[in-house]
């Protein structure tokens, strides 16, 4: 007799709702979504999009439903290192003199802490040496390996967008969260950046990335989500990029403010 191979999900939401301070954000928010894809995640400002992946990193805890992330609930998964995350704003002060390599290196934290011993107390800089090569292997692989030593604050936006994105490879992680990774960067930045995710993606792991890049979600997105408060829609980027489906998305959040009749 032959079994069907199960559906290995990377995502399993049900009926999830999130708050800030009572003014719902997201509600109703259904949604399966397979491993080994970049799934791109698209919607209008204030649709919920960085609600979602907080909700996913376990940043921010969902009002109701439940969240399941690489087969597991968001603590193991976050016990496991299971998911990496990219901002979409970096709170940091960008005159700490802190270097890329040791921003990279904190990438490696959550591995050294797990490996356990004394080592699992000590400052990103003095972690073992094999945690050093994976950060520059990951420095390297969006090629910014060059700038190890700068200072962050010394870097350009694009710059210090491919620092972070090397912090979240360092990570090792099953899935990679991305909000608004292409936002500001240059043409041969974004090209640096999507040629690593689908690398990542051919190795069988997962990325979950919001952008307003529409184009670039055309050519490289394998599965797009349509986010407006809830799910607008699901599905390949030729269903979810027609006319009929962005109006649907994009005009949801608009009329539920009412229009500035202009
Ligand atoms: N820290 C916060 N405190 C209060 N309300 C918030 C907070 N963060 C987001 N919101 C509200 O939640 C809603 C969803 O915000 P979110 O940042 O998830 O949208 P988004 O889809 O990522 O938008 P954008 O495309 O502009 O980044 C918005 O109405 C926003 O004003
Ligand atoms: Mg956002």
């Amino acid at each position: 007799m032959i079994h069907a191979k199960p559906e290995q999900w990377v995502v399993e939401a049900d009926g999830i709702a999130a708050d800030y301070s009572g003014l719902i954000a997201l509600e109703d928010i259904d949604l399966q979504l397979r491993t080994a894809q970049l799934t791109a995640i698209i919607g209008p400002n204030g649709a919920g999009k960085s609600t979602l992946l907080k909700l996913l990193t376990g940043m921010k805890k969902p009002l109701r439903g439940s969240l399941k992330v690489c087969n597991m609930d968001i603590h193991a998964a976050r016990r496991a290192n299971a998911v990496a995350y990219v901002p979409q704003e970096t709170a940091i002060d960008w005159d700490f003199p802190i270097s890329v390599r040791d921003v990279v290196l904190t990438g490696r934290y959550g591995r050294s802490r797990q490996a356990g011993g004394w080592r699992a107390w000590l400052p990103p800089r003095f972690i073992g040496s094999d945690h050093h090569e994976k950060a520059l292997a990951a420095m390297a692989a969006v090629q910014v390996a060059d700038l190890a030593d700068r200072p962050i604050g010394a870097l350009s936006g694009g710059q210090k967008k491919r620092v972070f994105i090397a912090r979240s490879i360092a990570q090792e992680a099953e899935l990679m969260l991305l909000d608004e990774p292409l936002a500001g960067v240059d043409r041969r930045s974004e090209r640096i950046i999507i040629d690593y995710l689908k690398e990542f993606v051919r190795s069988g792991k997962s990325v979950l990335m919001v952008t307003h890049d529409l184009p670039t979600v055309r050519d490289c997105a394998d599965w797009v989500v349509l986010v407006s408060r809830t799910i607008a829609g699901v599905g390949s980027p030729e269903e979810m990029l027609s006319p009929e489906a962005l109006e649907k998305g994009y005009h949801r959040i608009e009329r539920s403010k009412g229009g500035s009749g202009c």
